[in-house]
């Protein structure tokens, strides 16, 4: 039965991760840099930063961006915990929550591996923790295609 035990990351390790990746943000029209690092049970994080569009509306957030690659890698679950962080460069860091869009992307991966990882918000004084769960109540996922 079931395998290893999963491996929290190191809440501050994770926002560091986010905000490391938010350098690689392609973000000329909001000049608005954000990073998101996806902390999985076997240990692994993957990263992702924002990368806008001249055609703005069609710009991706980092949240996604880091989603799609791990998926791209082949994870299918064990999503424990997201750590997002951005500002601009120069400026100080502000609170980044994911946005609609992004809470049900991340929800696609977390429901396949039955997980409700934790959403570290960065850039304030205080991270704002909460569960995935709490961000998008009721979410509407792979199990109800069943
Ligand atoms: N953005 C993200 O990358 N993640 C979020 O959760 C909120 C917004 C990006 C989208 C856009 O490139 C920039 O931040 C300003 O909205």
């Amino acid at each position: 039965m079931g395998g290893a035990a999963a491996v929290m990351p190191d809440r501050d390790a994770l926002i560091a991760a986010a905000r490391a990746a938010a350098v690689q943000a392609y973000a000329p029209y909001s000049n608005f840099h954000v990073g998101a690092a996806l902390a999985f049970a076997d240990g692994s994080v993957v990263t992702g930063s924002n990368v806008e569009n001249a055609s703005y509306g069609l710009s991706l957030c980092a949240e996604t961006v880091a989603a799609a690659s791990a998926m791209n890698a082949g994870r299918r679950g064990g999503l424990v915990a997201v750590a997002v962080i951005g500002g601009k460069p120069g400026g100080g860091p502000a609170t980044v929550t994911p946005c609609g869009r992004c809470r049900q992307v991340l929800n696609e991966l977390a429901q396949l591996g039955g997980t409700d990882p934790l959403i570290w918000c960065a850039g304030g004084e205080e991270v704002l923790e909460l569960r995935l769960s709490e961000l998008l109540p009721h979410a509407f996922g792979p199990a109800n295609l069943d």
